[in-house]
């Protein structure tokens, strides 16, 4: 008996900023954005609880159960509403339940730190039989909205799964590490805004999340051949581009929002598990990588058997 993933949700705040908007405001342009990073737009104002729990709500939908069901709720965020108590507690009471539940904060990383921590939760002796990962943020309200270094980049949103018991669908191999003398190349200051050198985290990132995958592969006995689809953290399409072409995996394997949501921290990961799972890409059986990197720096990847 293993583990699947039984349903997928996601929420986007309704409030949306196109470039054009932010050229308006900064020294910037539709093209340059698009050209370095692949965005167009991104949605703004979302309170990470409520995204979270719009997800969560039709995540348990699609899996065709009740809230009922759930028996643990795991949020990743770097952006909880507030640092007490724990917002996991928000969405869980607002599913109406009791149940065991806790933040995890590995930045863009999140999602996978919480869809291995969820595997081993619910592996243990007297473990959860169904739990809910859930990855929201609302960079908006970290952004310096005068910086165009970071502001043409972030989005809110938010994205869950169902995981669930199942013969299908197994945790083939993972990889997880941060490297905290990377601070200060992305952190939020007193303001508790965002500060970030560009140049420097993609550079690390490219670096990070190609060893990754191949350390999380390593494990699985695998090769990135084998891989069907990728769902990477979308915060640079260059840095998508960049990975693939390391790997030599080809592009059409990956499944991105980024164009439309920006980096939403902890949700894209799950954000492009419901587009690859709309395309029909997340078929039982298929190899499926979800890889993320993020302030810390933090890097995560976990290799699924769908
Ligand atoms: N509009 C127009 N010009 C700009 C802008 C802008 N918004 N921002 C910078 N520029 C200029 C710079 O001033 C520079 O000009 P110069 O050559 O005259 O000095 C030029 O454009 C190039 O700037 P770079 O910073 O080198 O541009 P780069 O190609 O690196 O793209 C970017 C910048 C998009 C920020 C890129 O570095 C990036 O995506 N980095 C990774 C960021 C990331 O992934 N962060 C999220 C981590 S996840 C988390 O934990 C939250």
């Amino acid at each position: 008996m293993t583990i699947r993933i039984a349903g997928i949700g996601t929420s986007l705040p309704p409030t949306i900023v196109t470039n054009h908007d932010l050229e308006q405001r900064m020294d910037t342009s539709d093209a340059w954005i698009r050209e370095r990073s692949g965005i167009g737009e991104r949605r703004v104002s979302g309170v990470t609880s409520e995204m979270g729990l719009d997800a969560a709500t039709k995540a348990i939908e699609d899996a065709g159960i009740g809230a009922g069901d759930i028996d643990f709720v795991l949020l990743a965020t770097c952006t909880p509403d507030q640092v007490i108590p724990a917002t996991s507690t928000q969405i869980t009471r607002g599913l109406g339940l009791t149940c065991g539940s806790m933040d995890i904060n590995a930045a863009c990383a999140g999602f996978a730190y919480g869809y291995a921590a969820a595997f081993g939760l619910m592996l243990a002796p007297g473990g959860p039989n169904r739990v809910l990962v859930v990855g929201a943020d609302a960079m908006s309200k970290v952004v310096d909205w005068t910086d165009r270094g970071t502001a043409i980049l972030f989005g809110d949103g938010a994205g869950a799964a169902v995981l669930e018991r199942h013969e299908q669908g197994d945790l083939l191999g993972q990889d997880f590490g941060v490297a905290g003398d990377l601070r200060e190349i992305l952190y939020c200051n007193h303001a508790d805004t965002i500060v970030m050198e560009g140049r420097e985290v993609f550079k690390r990132a490219v670096r990070a999340v190609t060893q990754s995958v191949k350390n999380a592969l390593d494990q699985a006995g695998l090769t990135p051949s084998d891989i069907d689809v990728v769902l990477p953290h979308q915060a640079n399409v260059r840095i998508i581009e960049a990975v693939c072409s390391r790997l030599d995996i080809p592009m059409e394997k990956t499944h991105n929002v980024l164009e439309h949501t920006g980096n939403t921290s902890a949700a894209s990961i799950p954000l492009a598990m419901a587009a690859a799972n709309e395309a029909g890409a997340l078929q039982p059986g298929k190899i499926v990588v979800m890889t993320g990197f993020g302030a810390g720096m933090a890097w995560g990847s976990v290799v699924v058997r769908w």
